[in-house]
């Protein structure tokens, strides 16, 4: 048996403000939206991946944003630098704090949606080092000079090692 990660749905308050943000900023495209039964609340289904109807789906509903939930935060996966650069921007024009974070084997951003739920971007680097690591990186280098300064800063780590080469064992690795 193996289960694989399909989607994850969240309790939210202000439709309007989540959907601008995630279509908007975020690059998600609407799948659905409707009452979950009649009367029942409404539910709006988001993704940006062509096998699932829906990556994020939003409940519309949640009373009060200022409690805190038990989500720490989602994590998305970016193919290039570039398009961690374009979050970056986009986070810029819509004026969303951002906090960059190298753990060595990924440079994230970290931030948080209108309603306070976490968010990480991030892409791989092509180095495995053992968790949890965590410094913050400069977004103004270009690609070359963050992956020398990614190297730089993690290669005294004992673990720090090619990812094709890393002989580090963990979960589901064979
Ligand atoms: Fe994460």
């Amino acid at each position: 048996m193996k289960l694989e990660w399909s989607h994850t749905v969240l309790n939210i308050k202000d439709s309007v403000k989540i959907l601008q943000f995630y279509t908007k900023t975020l690059g998600f495209n609407l799948s659905d939206r409707g009452p979950l039964a009649e009367n029942g609340p409404e539910i709006i289904f988001v993704s940006q991946d062509s096998d699932e109807h829906h990556q994020l789906a939003f409940i519309v509903g949640r009373e009060d944003v200022d409690k805190s939930t038990s989500l720490n935060h989602l994590s998305f996966r970016v193919k290039t630098f570039d398009e961690v650069y374009e979050v970056k921007e986009r986070l810029d024009s819509a004026d969303v704090e951002y906090l960059p974070l190298c753990h060595g084997n990924a440079l994230s951003l970290y931030f948080n949606d209108p309603e306070g739920n976490g968010i990480e971007v991030f892409f791989d680097t092509p180095w495995d080092v053992a968790q949890p690591q965590g410094v913050v990186w400069d977004t103004s280098l270009t690609e070359k000079e963050a992956l020398e300064w990614v190297e730089r800063t993690f290669e005294k780590e004992p673990t720090f090692a090619k990812r094709e080469e890393s002989a580090r064992e963990f979960v589901n690795r064979k």
